[in-house]
């Protein structure tokens, strides 16, 4: 028989002693429960002075405070946040720079983009930490951020940010408008994988060629124009009714009563990957229909036009026919927000209200509770197998968003003040872990805290020129790209601030999208500062956790199976003694000859300890960086569960028991997938 346990035993008794030589400080559990958010906005306002360094490497004031209690209004920290989060994209810039570019490190870039194709489609941003430009994930961050800017305009204002959101959307809408040349014609993709994916280093020698994508009316992609639709309404809709730029915004109106006429009228509808396999690497959308219902409902929030509701309205029920369908908010699943948006906008329309509220209600009921395939980690961050692997600070981040938005529409709507606040409880909860409330007591956003990361996933940031040293070479990262959100912690909550661990240290333009509108939120109503104001400097070391578990429970379960063990063995022998005589004493009698048995032990692999990297493992570190393979389960039932097809069940299985896992290679494309009510996307990015 095999002897699992001792096996085991072996490998842990290697493991405590590893353990004993650490300092074992027990984590500070930080409750999923939030704390009671702080009354109205206070009517006193300060003026804003900013001091903060914007330009090379942070010089952290010691800011080290007793209490978390915001000594002005609005907290000096929070826009400070806010600014940052804005300054982000000035650092992800591609083309030429303006001369009030603040992020002074960044040079003029490929500035013959789009030169392949005969056109203009240089600008714009680059997506990640690596310098391709796709149209879809920048869509939904545009929509985000025009939105968040809709919705919590007030702290753009309170912290003299209204510039810079101009600055911002402006740049992310010229280059759109550029992408968009005729009524028929999208661009949705600049540069490959295959050739930027093996360059790490500076923005001054970006590797060429760069190859340009489209779909279009003959080979449409459905889901990338619907959704760069509902980018250019919310985006009018900012300028119409904030910014006070009537033309742009008639401008940007335009380009989306186009580009939904589009999606709706140009067949075969379908997945734009259908057409433009290239983006398979990075951002393969799993179905086009919740893009339409976006776009629609997007359409009618623009034009209050109700042929755009009843469409909206039609596209939702295709989606719902077994059950309101729901999942993460994702930059590939937008349906939670299309209720949400639906029950806000359709509110001086009190016959067709009713059945948006009913769905955006169940969509935070699935939000807050935290619901299947989602859950707190034990810190208290919203996870959700699948989507929260590769960022799970930005699931969390959008989670928080999507019940802001709630908040505000049931607010608006003179709902129960009790569901209000729950909802923005469970917002400023995430908010708070995100800023400091974790156990790795860092702000998982850039240059705010000596906490912050330090090696963000960022080519142009980092200074190095070689993919081959990307953790050591510069050994300090060269620039400071504040504000970025980086991808965020593990399911433990434990963090591995490496550069080549791009699931957790990635920087993007759909993971900061959510933050700015946080951050707006709360600029406007915080009486408190972010939590990090009293974390001193330096993370605490964690212990190591194996599977998920703790080491001290790991061991206390070897112990406690060795000791079951020895007591049936006990046990057997007491009951056997009889025939264990009368086998010695034949045996005796023998003697001299027979097979001699030997106990052979092997020794498994430690799995999940990566001593290299110090504190605690990660998942997947041997992953190359640059194969970046994600896995989005996307949507899943609220009111009539489906159970999930095999391949999601065995997926969040090794989710939970591979630490060591190989990448799966990316599934062939799609068919048409908008029947299946629960989708398994493999999407990747970089
Ligand atoms: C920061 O403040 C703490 C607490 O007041 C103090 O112990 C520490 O020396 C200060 N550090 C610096 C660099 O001023
Ligand atoms: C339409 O898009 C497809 C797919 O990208 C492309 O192959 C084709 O050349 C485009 N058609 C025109 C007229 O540009
Ligand atoms: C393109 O679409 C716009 C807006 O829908 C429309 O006004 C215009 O006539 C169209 N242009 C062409 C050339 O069809």
């Amino acid at each position: 028989m095999r002897t699992p346990g001792l096996t085991s035993l072996l490998s842990f008794l290697s493991l405590a002693s590893l353990v004993a030589a650490q300092e074992t400080p027990s984590p500070d559990p930080v409750s999923p429960t939030p704390t009671t958010p702080p009354s109205g906005p206070s009517r006193t306002v300060l003026p804003v002075s900013k001091t903060w360094p914007v330009a090379t490497n942070p010089t952290y004031p010691n800011t080290t405070r007793e209490t978390t209690q915001s000594p002005s209004f609005p907290d000096t920290e929070y826009v400070k946040l806010l600014d940052y989060s804005l300054l982000f994209y000035e650092a992800q810039r591609s083309g030429k720079l303006p001369a009030d570019q603040r992020v002074t490190w960044r040079r003029d870039s490929v500035l013959n983009d789009g030169r392949d194709v005969g056109m203009d489609l240089s600008g714009g941003y680059f997506d990640a930490g690596d310098y391709l430009k796709f149209i879809f994930p920048l869509t939904f961050s545009m929509t985000q951020v025009c939105w968040g800017g809709i919705e919590f305009f007030e702290g753009y204002k309170l912290a003299d940010e209204v510039k810079y959101l101009d600055q911002m959307v402006r740049w992310g809408m010229d280059w759109l408008i550029k992408a968009h040349p005729n009524n028929d014609t999208l661009y949705v993709q600049v540069g490959t994988a295959e050739i930027d994916n093996n360059y790490w280093g500076p923005d001054t020698t970006i590797p060429l060629p760069r190859a340009t994508f489209q779909v279009n009316k003959s080979k449409p992609g459905t889901d990338v124009m619907a959704d760069a639709a509902a980018a250019f309404a919310s985006c009018s809709i900012l300028y119409r009714d904030k910014l006070n730029d009537a033309s742009y915004a008639a401008t940007l109106q335009t380009h989306a009563e186009s580009l939904f006429r589009l999606a709706e009228t140009a067949t075969p509808q379908q997945v734009y990957q259908t057409v433009v396999p290239a983006v398979s690497c990075c951002y393969q959308s799993s179905g086009y229909v919740d893009e339409l219902a976006w776009g629609a409902a997007w359409m009618y929030t623009l034009t209050n036009d109700a042929s755009y509701m009843t469409k909206a309205s039609n596209y939702v029920d295709q989606l719902n026919t077994g059950g309101v369908q729901s999942g993460p908010v994702t930059w590939d699943n937008k349906l939670g927000l299309v209720y949400i948006l639906m029950a806000s906008s359709s509110q001086g329309s009190p016959s067709s209200n009713g059945k948006w509220q009913d769905l955006a209600a169940s969509y935070a009921d699935f939000t807050s509770s935290a619901s299947k395939p989602c859950q707190y980690t034990k810190a208290g961050l919203y996870y959700c197998s699948g989507d929260s692997k590769d960022d799970s600070a930005v699931i969390a981040a959008n989670a928080a968003w999507a019940m802001h938005m709630m908040g505000n529409q049931l607010d608006r709507k003179g709902g129960t003040q009790e569901k209000v606040v729950s909802y923005r409880e469970f917002a400023l909860g995430q908010i708070k872990y995100l800023l400091g409330d974790n156990p790795e007591k860092t702000p998982y956003v850039v240059g705010v805290h000596p906490n912050s990361p330090m090696n963000p996933h960022s080519a142009s940031a980092s200074g190095g020129f070689n993919a081959e040293t990307i953790d050591t070479v510069p050994e300090t990262m060269l620039h400071t790209i504040y504000g970025a959100l980086v991808g965020g912690p593990d399911k433990n909550d434990r963090f591995g601030d490496v550069r080549s661990n791009w699931r957790q240290t990635e920087v993007a333009l759909d993971y900061n999208a959510p933050l700015t509108g946080l951050m707006a939120y709360q600029v406007m109503t915080s009486k408190e500062s972010p939590p990090y104001v009293v974390i001193p400097a330096g993370r605490p070391d964690l212990p190591p956790i194996l599977n998920g578990m703790e080491i001290w429970q790991i061991i206390l379960i070897v112990l406690c199976s060795i000791f079951v063990a020895i007591g049936i063995c006990a046990a057997v022998c007491y009951r056997k003694r009889d025939q264990i005589r009368a086998w010695a004493a034949a045996r005796k009698n023998k003697n001299k000859g027979g097979p001699k048995y030997q106990l052979s032990v092997n020794r498994g692999p430690r799995k999940g300890i990566e001593p290299e990297h110090g504190r605690q493992p990660y998942e997947e570190q041997e992953l190359s960086q640059y194969d970046h393979t994600r896995d989005d389960s996307i949507v899943h039932s609220l009111a009539v569960p489906t159970p999930p097809p095999r391949a999601t069940q065995e997926q969040f299985a090794s989710n939970d028991n591979s630490t060591l896992r190989r990448p799966v290679p990316p599934p062939p494309l799609p068919e048409r997938h908008d029947d299946d009510p629960i989708l398994l996307q493999n999407a990747s990015r970089s």
